[in-house]
């Protein structure tokens, strides 16, 4: 089963509520939570208190996107303030600091996700493996929305997908960046099976309809 995520980072902020209302009713099957430091990536989204209302407004599967550094110093708080995957960037501090900061969302009961940016090869996730729920491709460089789809990615998704398949393991295989219907499609071939799109799914006249067009069920 193939999940699309709507990216938070493309919601009218002040209208977080009946955004998440109406992309619930038109078919997502998560919600995505983009989290950036202005110091890992070049711009600052939101954080621990908006999450905290996010939830208070949705029972949505909350996906989020960890784009700081030292992650370990801030795990715990996003998962009390309610998230319920927490995904964590492979270069945002050293080796053992990332496996700490996995084994603290474990034991908040939480789904642990490890993150690669476009320049990092699909090897740096194996340190992590055992320990993880999701593997997440980013299809753009990390800190804005809206940006081209970067199809040299899909080779990393298709690395992994056989790897977990090897190992027999239950690891969700998602993409983030420039995801829409026609490279959705291209995401889900490669083995993908949660699909990240904020300007696509908010930008769109039609939610249901390009959601399922994500999902390539139309
Ligand atoms: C980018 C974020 C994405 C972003 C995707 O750094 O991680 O989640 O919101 O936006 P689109 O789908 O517009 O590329
Ligand atoms: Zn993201």
């Amino acid at each position: 089963m193939v999940r699309v995520a709507p990216s938070l980072l493309s919601a009218d902020f002040a209208r977080l509520a009946e955004d998440i209302q109406s992309v619930k009713s038109a078919g997502a099957d998560w919600l995505h939570y983009d989290v950036m430091d202005g110091h890992f990536v070049p711009n600052i989204s939101m954080g621990i208190p908006v999450l905290k209302s996010v939830r208070q407004c949705t029972d949505m599967f909350l996906d989020v996107h960890l784009m700081i550094t030292e992650p370990v110093k801030y795990v715990r708080q996003f998962c009390e303030a309610g998230a319920d995957l927490v995904n964590v960037h492979v270069e945002a501090d050293t080796q053992e600091k990332i496996l700490e900061a996995l084994d603290a969302v474990r034991a908040c009961g939480r789904k642990t996700g490890v993150t690669i940016k476009p320049k990092t090869p699909w090897e740096a996730v194996l340190p992590f493996l055992d320990r993880v729920d999701l593997i997440l491709v980013m299809t753009v460089e990390p800190g804005f929305g809206g940006q081209k789809f970067m199809h040299e990615q899909l080779e990393k998704v298709r690395a992994l997908r056989s790897l977990v398949a090897e190992n027999g393991k239950q690891i969700f295989i998602e993409t983030d960046g420039g995801v829409d219907a026609v490279t959705g499609k291209l995401c889900i071939e490669a083995g993908a099976d949660v699909l990240v799109a904020g300007s696509a799914v908010f930008g769109a006249a039609d939610r249901v309809d390009t959601i399922r067009r994500i999902r390539a069920e139309l």
